[in-house]
């Protein structure tokens, strides 16, 4: 089975290549940046040219291909790119994937994309569900809560360095995931044929509050957090000032994040059922506290790395 992915620099992306090659599917990446993807060339893709926003270098991309994995999304700092990439571009996309006769098309979305048509991102994501609903491709689409990675940026990072982090006064519990865990229940759908036609909510084992998490940091960071509380209210008041939703990345992700966590809502819904059908075992899921213990160990021997060696720079400068 040869993959299309899209995406494959990214967070979630790289994950799915990196897993895809170890399982010996053929891997076609389609980006818009060589030298930015060289990574994967190394890894084993095949890197083809293409770009969302520039719907015409889309079709090209598909032949051969047997199923396509999005995990594209624009990028925050590139502030006119959320219509033409996450609404024009996967429209071409679906209809590319249908003219080439597709057998599986993974698309991510959100938890509780359809409540929340005020935010455009949200909004595009489920107007795209619909879409590849709609299409006649076989489609399997996951519903995402947040990333593992996305709370070291949010977390870990302002605690090292001593920075404020907002906080609400919320208290709603959200089952994060590492994002090797989702790469892997991606990659088990093509497997199992029930899994065509279906939407999944996907979401970590345990719910955290952001006190929690933040009280984690602390203990391995061995370090106190700042900590700016901000009333809820104020934040959606703000958001409104901000047009773009993208998670985990700047200001405005903070502020729409705020009013999807206010909303009832079922983030830390169990997903245990959801691991019998793709046959994972629910104790290979990694854990949070896991997953940053392995972080500030790693960043703390490589910052002794670096401490050995400006003292061995020093030695031979005074030799
Ligand atoms: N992060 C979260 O917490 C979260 C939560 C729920 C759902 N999701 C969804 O999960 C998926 C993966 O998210 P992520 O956080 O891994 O994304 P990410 O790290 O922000 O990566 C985005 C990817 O999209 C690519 N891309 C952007 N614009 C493009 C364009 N014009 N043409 C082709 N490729 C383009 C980027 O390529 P470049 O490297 O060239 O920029 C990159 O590979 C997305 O669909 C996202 O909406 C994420």
């Amino acid at each position: 089975m040869s993959l299309l992915v899209i995406g494959g620099t990214g967070t979630l992306g790289r994950q799915i290549v990196l897993q895809a090659l170890t399982k010996g599917y053929q891997v076609r990446c389609l980006v818009r940046n060589f030298r930015k993807a060289a990574f994967l060339k190394e890894w084993g893709v095949e890197l083809v040219y293409g770009d969302l926003a520039r719907p015409e270098t889309i079709p090209p991309c598909l032949k051969g291909i047997t199923a396509v994995i999005d995990a594209s999304t624009s990028r925050a700092n590139e502030l006119d790119s959320l219509k033409k990439v996450d609404w024009d571009g996967k429209l071409c996309l679906i209809e590319a994937a249908k003219v080439a006769n597709i057998k599986r098309f993974i698309f991510f979305s959100a938890q509780n994309v359809e409540q929340f048509n005020n935010i455009p991102l949200m909004k595009l994501k489920y107007g795209i569900e619909t879409k590849l609903q709609d299409s006649g491709i076989p489609y399997t689409i996951f519903r995402l809560t947040g990333f593992y990675q996305g709370l070291i940026e949010q977390y870990a990072i302002p605690i090292l360095e001593n920075l404020p982090i907002w906080v609400t006064n919320e208290n709603t519990y959200i089952s994060y995931m590492d994002t090797q865990d989702i790469a892997k229940f991606c990659l088990k759908a093509l497997q199992i044929p029930q899994t065509t036609n279906q939407i999944f909510f996907l979401s970590g084992s345990k719910g955290w509050v952001s006190s929690e998490i933040i009280n984690l940091c602390e203990q391995l960071a061995g370090q106190e957090a700042k900590i700016q509380k901000i009333p809820l209210f104020i934040l959606k008041v703000v958001s409104r000032f901000f047009g773009f939703f993208e998670w985990g990345q700047n200001i405005s992700d903070r502020l729409s994040f705020a009013e999807i966590l206010s909303a009832e809502n079922n983030f830390s819904k169990s997903t245990f059922e959801l691991y019998k059908m793709f046959k994972i075992d629910p104790s290979e899921i990694i854990q949070l506290d896991d997953y940053f213990l392995e972080y500030f160990i790693r960043l703390l021997k490589r910052l002794r790395d670096i401490n050995f060696e400006d003292v061995q720079k020093q030695k031979n400068l005074v030799i």
